[in-house]
């Protein structure tokens, strides 16, 4: 089937619900680090999709092991075994250090389950049990759980009443989330990196009381990781070097390579709060989407992955600190790993507009903040051209 853009924009603004404000682009396709769209255009691609697209496009070993396994079975639900769901769970466990899995579709469904997890580990102790805390400018996703936790005011306001019980403290303030931790909360949840925030790290001092206040009021510590993990700060989760040991992991982003896939991890008590018939979900788990993330973790896990995830970021980032120095309107420079932001005095947008035009994909998060979510097989020349058209975006700015 073949389309044009100005074909696509005219069908989805009569046929679409109108919640996306797209980049006039029509992407076919991408190979390695680059896409290309309608009109034959390359970009390199340094948004990966928000942060899916971690081995880039079409990486041969994906192709493969998504070719063989169509032919097999592609869906087979959750009524029977399949050979790959217990495999990946146990890997999962090992790379986590949590203890079980449970499959999901998306971040925003692993969230939802985390939060049932935590409520009803909670109504074991008392009915009143059901408070959590959270973190301004967080985002945990859309769904109306997920979304009673997320720190922004403006992606909750036109849907309320949400989730009784919910409070948020500033990120790093540990004073603040002390006196918002109390015997009826249920769950701390957080980002060890926000994403959505503006790519905003928490200190080790408030993740260690994050993790003390969890364990002295018997409640959940959860570490969203479905966008800082994986790999993504040069680590497989983010939480980990942090001396932190959460109860609940969710996951999902770039798991199983595109496919739709995400997981709640657990330890502890919270790893059989969910019993039969309590908690359940169609696609969750897939034969496909799991024996892809068996090929994602394959690849992922491996000392020189990590080390190049660490290095090639270390070596953006420092480029990004020295454009920091030469520009004024450059706020701050923060993240680790494959994921960057870089916080301007005034909205981002004309920079990644002016990088788009020079052939490399940025985007926006949080209105003034430049993110970057490149794929782990960046080398250090792409990463020279996306820092060039970087320069010259802060020069539209
Ligand atoms: C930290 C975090 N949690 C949850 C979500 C929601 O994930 P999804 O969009 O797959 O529902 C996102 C999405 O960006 C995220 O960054």
């Amino acid at each position: 089937m073949s389309t044009t853009l100005s074909l696509a924009q005219e069908r989805e603004a009569q046929y679409l619900f109108p919640t996306y404000a797209r980049t006039p682009l029509l992407l076919e396709r991408g190979k390695g680090v680059f896409l290309f769209d309608s009109a034959g255009n390359r970009y390199l691609d340094c948004i990966t999709g928000i942060g899916v697209n971690a081995l880039g496009y079409a990486h041969p070993r994906v192709l493969a092991a998504m070719r063989d396994q169509a032919r097999k079975l592609i869906h087979s639900s959750n009524l029977f075994y399949n050979e790959y769901q217990g495999v990946l769970g146990e890997r999962l466990a090992k790379l986590s250090g949590m203890e079980r899995a449970f499959f999901t579709v998306s971040g925003a469904e692993a969230v939802e389950g985390a939060l049932k997890v935590a409520r009803s580990l909670g109504q074991r102790s008392s009915p009143d049990k059901i408070g959590v805390v959270a973190l301004n400018h967080s985002f945990h996703g859309r769904t109306t759980g997920s979304l009673s936790v997320t720190g922004q005011p403006k992606y909750r306001a036109p849907f309320g009443p949400l989730l009784p019980g919910v409070s948020f403290v500033e990120s790093n303030d540990a004073a603040g989330l002390a006196s918002a931790v109390n015997a009826n909360t249920c769950a701390i949840i957080l980002e060890v990196v926000q994403g959505e925030g503006g790519v905003r790290e928490l200190r080790p001092e408030f993740l260690t009381a994050a993790a003390e206040l969890a364990r002295e009021y018997r409640a959940c510590l959860i570490c969203d990781e479905i966008q800082c993990g994986l790999g993504r700060t040069g680590k497989a989760f983010a939480y980990q070097g942090q001396g932190l040991q959460p109860d609940i992991v969710t996951t999902a982003k770039p798991l199983a390579c595109g496919y739709p896939l995400g997981a709640i991890l657990a330890r502890g008590d919270a790893a059989t709060a969910l019993t039969a018939g309590t908690h359940g979900t169609t696609f969750g788990g897939g034969p496909l989407a799991c024996r892809l993330a068996l090929e994602f973790l394959d690849i992922l896990d491996t000392p020189e992955m990590y080390a190049h995830i660490q290095a090639v970021g270390a070596y953006m980032k420092e480029a990004m600190l020295r454009l920091a120095h030469k520009h004024a309107i450059v706020k701050e420079v923060r993240g680790k790993g494959l994921m960057l932001g870089m916080e301007l005095e005034k909205p981002a947008k004309p920079a990644v507009q002016r990088m788009l035009e020079l052939g490399v994909i940025a985007n926006v998060t949080h209105d003034t903040t430049i993110r970057m979510l490149p794929p782990y097989i960046l080398e250090e020349k792409h990463a020279d051209r996306a820092l060039k058209a970087l320069a010259k975006g802060l020069k539209a700015v």
